[in-house]
């Protein structure tokens, strides 16, 4: 049996509940010999700066590149909203993601047939609703420079950030999402803003003679990413792949979720190239942020991580058949009524995260 080395940074606010549901979810595949998963913990976010004054130490980054994978919880919270820019907990997460070179964020928005209702959009549009986001992570207006506060000096100041795309950086993300399409419905929609950013004429570019080139056989489409905010919440199913740059890819993709009924119902993988050994660095988080505000009460929803170690299993262990059956018993337990407080619905259960991960673990067997 393979064994792999996983490392959990559950970092702050409700990470470290839901990321013990996760580990309930490895206890279940260890036992059951469908793999040997190690894992090793260490901190990320506030909780790090606490410890080390830094969002992420370095040993914790030697440990996350020797790593086979890692996942992540969340990271912030007000308690650290006086702490210099560098030293923020996000700087953490970017850290991670920069210099893992995770430049591929997988976000699917699924829409489980039981949570139909909790979505804000009426059932017809979403039931059924199937999507892969596929966000570049690792360019654009997140890191691009000069990323500045000048003071003018005549009482005035001026804020740069610099938002900017080489070619190969497209044209790997967007090898990706022609990938993801050909194992699915074949087709992409390619998002930016051609019509007022330079970064989104190469952009456009760029794909249209990779698609040429070498992925003719995927019906791909271009489409502004205002309009794709607004397509999205119109009529959501005509999407299957959605190719887009860093920032708009945070937005369309927080917009996502919320037609899966919440945000947390929503999964991400992170992923890098694959080197000479077939290997690729990788990192699972849920796309959900620290929820400062319910932290520590039991009632956060653990399925957005639950998915994202599925995921794991599938892209980083190749446990596709074991990924298969966790989504599966998440929603049989979506069927049987069982609710965590931000899908709550008349005539369900609502129970808290210690206790969904239970019921999730029970339908695992349950369900064979
Ligand atoms: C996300 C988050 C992060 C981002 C934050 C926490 C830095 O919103 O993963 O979507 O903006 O990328
Ligand atoms: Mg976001």
């Amino acid at each position: 049996m393979t064994t792999y080395k996983l490392l959990l940074l559950p970092g702050d606010g409700i990470g470290p509940e839901v990321m013990e549901e996760v580990s309930r979810v490895i206890a279940w595949v260890n036992a059951r010999g469908h793999a040997k998963i190690e894992t090793e913990t260490d901190l990320v976010g506030g909780c790090a700066y606490d410890a080390h004054g830094q969002a992420i130490s370095d040993a914790a980054m030697r440990r996350a590149s020797a790593a086979d994978a890692v996942m992540l919880g969340a990271v912030g919270g007000p308690k650290w909203d006086g702490v210099a820019y560098d030293q923020r907990p996000e700087a953490g997460l970017l850290r991670l993601r920069k210099d893992l070179e995770l430049f591929a964020n997988l976000r699917p928005a699924i829409c489980y047939p039981a949570l139909a209702d909790a979505s804000s959009l009426k059932r017809d549009q979403v039931d059924g609703l199937d999507i892969m986001i596929v966000r570049e992570l690792t360019g654009g207006v997140y890191f691009g420079e000069p990323k500045e506060i000048k003071d003018l000096g005549n009482g005035q100041k001026r804020a740069v950030d610099t938002q900017v795309y080489e070619t190969y950086e497209i044209e790997r993300i967007a090898a990706v999402a022609f990938e993801l399409a050909r194992l699915r419905r074949n087709q992409v929609h390619s998002a930016e803003k051609r019509n007022v950013m330079k970064t989104g004429v190469l952009w456009n570019e760029v794909v249209t003679r990779l698609h040429q080139e070498s992925y003719a056989d995927v019906t791909l489409y271009h489409i502004l990413a205002d309009n794709c905010a607004m397509q999205l919440v119109r009529a959501p199913k005509q999407f299957d792949v959605i190719v887009t740059d860093n920032l708009f890819g945070d937005m369309l993709s927080d917009e996502a979720s919320m037609l899966t009924g919440s945000l947390g119902m929503l999964p991400s993988a992170s992923l890098g190239a694959t080197d000479a050994n077939g290997h690729r660095r990788a990192l699972y988080e849920p796309v959900h942020g620290s929820a400062p505000d319910i932290a520590g009460r039991g009632v956060a929803n653990p399925i957005a991580t639950i998915a994202s170690f599925a995921m794991c299993l599938r892209y980083s262990f190749n446990l596709g058949e074991t990924a298969d059956r966790i989504e599966r018993a998440i929603a049989f337990v979506l069927d049987e009524g069982y609710r965590t407080a931000d899908i709550a619905q008349a005539d369900c259960r609502t129970i808290g995260t210690a206790e969904m991960g239970k019921t999730i673990v029970a339908a695992l067997d349950r369900i064979g």
